[in-house]
Formats: structure tokens, C-alpha cells, sequence
């Protein structure tokens, strides 16, 4: 698994900027596996799917096509790309991910596409579960209130109602439920090389990434 790099790390910690950043310089792929849960999300939210109904959840994904490309995604061939960077699809995100039947859907997409190689992943659990026998994993944190000054900085574009104080109490409320639920929880294991990107700038982070890799 030497050509498969996973990050991992709570919300705003800069993962997909510095994924994106380090695959370019690798000439890799960039996997941003936190948009399939987006996607799915988009989905429920438009079958208004009950999202704590797993039987209702796993209905819905027997119909549901994903389709990656590039930094593109399609859910059964509509383009939602610009539509599921929201903080309501964030949430709802967040929720159907805690459920087994959306990690299970969500696994050998996953999988497949990191398995041809060359490719930089960046989600929750992608060094624990996705690629646990990646060899470079890292692990990306920041200060929650550092972590919420960038969300909210990406929101304000889409959500003019957003305010620092609610990107805050929306993040923590994330982090507990992402870090604390049964299936595949955000956790840092000893492997994993782990980077506070408070302050830090982004090209020192990208430094830092790939100075660390093994050769
Ligand atoms: O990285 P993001 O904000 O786009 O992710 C949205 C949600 O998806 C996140 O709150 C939890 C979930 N997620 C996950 O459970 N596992 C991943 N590998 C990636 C994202």
C-alpha cells in the first residue's frame, strides 16, 4: 500500500486543502471521501429520507448511483458537486454516517478507488478502515475555534445567516458525534503521524507532509 496516502482529521482542519495541494505535487489522485457521505446526504434530503430509519436509509441506497470524477461527484447522473458543500448537508452528513448501512454502502467505492494506486485519501477513517495497510497515514487537528474561523470563511459564500459562534457549536457537535460512534470512529492510532495545522501555513503543512513520507 506504499502509493496510498491517508488523512484523516476532524472538520476544517485543512484536510482537503492539503490533500489536494499534496497530490498535485505527487502527481497522485486526490479522494475526498467525505463528499460520498455529502452526496448521500444530498440524496436523503431530497427523497426526504428519515436519516435515523436504517431500513429506510438502506432502501434508498439500492437506487442510489455515485459517480466520482475528478473532483466531481454525481448522484444517478446529476452533477451535486456545488450543492453539497453546505453546513445543513455537513450536518446531515454527519448523521448518516454514523449509521452501518451507509459506511458498508460507502466502503468498496472507497476501496476501488484507492486500490489502483497513486492517491491521496482524506475522510474520518481512511487509515483505520478504508486503508489500514497504507503506509503514510497522517492525522490533521487544529483548535476548534481556528478549525470554525475556516468553515466559516468557506459558508459565508453559500450562507449568508452563518456566524462564527453557530460554525463552533455546529463543529463541536460534529467531532463528538463523528469521534464517538460505533462504526469506524475518527480516532488518531499510533501509526498515523499527527499534525496540529493551527499555526502553521499551508505550505509548511505540505512540507511537513511530504517530507514524512517513507521513501
Ligand atoms: O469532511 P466532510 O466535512 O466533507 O465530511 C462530512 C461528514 O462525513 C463528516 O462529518 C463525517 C462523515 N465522514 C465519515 O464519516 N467518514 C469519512 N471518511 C469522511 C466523512
Amino acid at each position: 500500500m506504499k502509493e496510498v496516502i491517508t488523512i484523516d482529521g476532524p472538520s476544517g482542519a485543512g484536510k482537503s486543502t492539503l490533500a489536494r495541494l499534496c497530490a498535485k505535487r505527487l502527481g497522485y489522485k486526490y479522494l475526498d471521501t467525505g463528499a460520498l457521505y455529502r452526496a448521500v446526504a444530498w440524496k436523503v434530503k431530497q427523497d426526504n429520507v428519515d436519516p435515523d430509519d436504517e431500513e429506510a436509509l438502506r432502501k434508498a441506497l439500492a437506487d442510489l448511483r455515485l459517480t466520482l470524477n475528478g473532483d466531481g461527484i454525481s448522484v444517478n447522473g446529476a452533477d451535486v458537486t456545488s450543492l453539497i458543500r453546505t453546513a445543513e448537508l455537513g450536518e446531515l452528513s454527519s448523521r448518516v454516517s454514523a449509521k452501518p448501512a451507509v459506511r458498508a454502502f460507502l466502503f468498496s467505492i472507497q476501496r476501488e478507488a484507492g486500490l489502483k494506486g497513486k492517491v491521496v485519501v482524506e475522510g474520518r477513517d481512511t487509515g483505520t478502515t478504508i486503508f489500514p495497510d497504507a503506509e503514510n497515514k497522517f492525522f490533521l487537528d487544529a483548535g476548534v475555534e481556528e478549525r470554525a474561523k475556516r468553515r466559516y470563511e468557506e459558508l459565508k459564500l453559500r450562507d449568508p445567516g452563518i456566524s462564527v459562534e453557530k460554525t463552533i457549536k455546529d463543529l463541536q457537535k460534529r467531532d463528538l458525534r463523528d469521534s464517538t460512534r460505533e462504526s469506524s470512529p475518527l480516532k488518531k492510532t499510533d501509526d498515523m503521524i499527527y499534525i496540529d495545522t493551527s499555526k502553521l501555513s499551508i505550505e509548511e503543512v505540505v512540507e511537513k507532509i511530504i517530507g514524512s513520507l517513507k521513501k
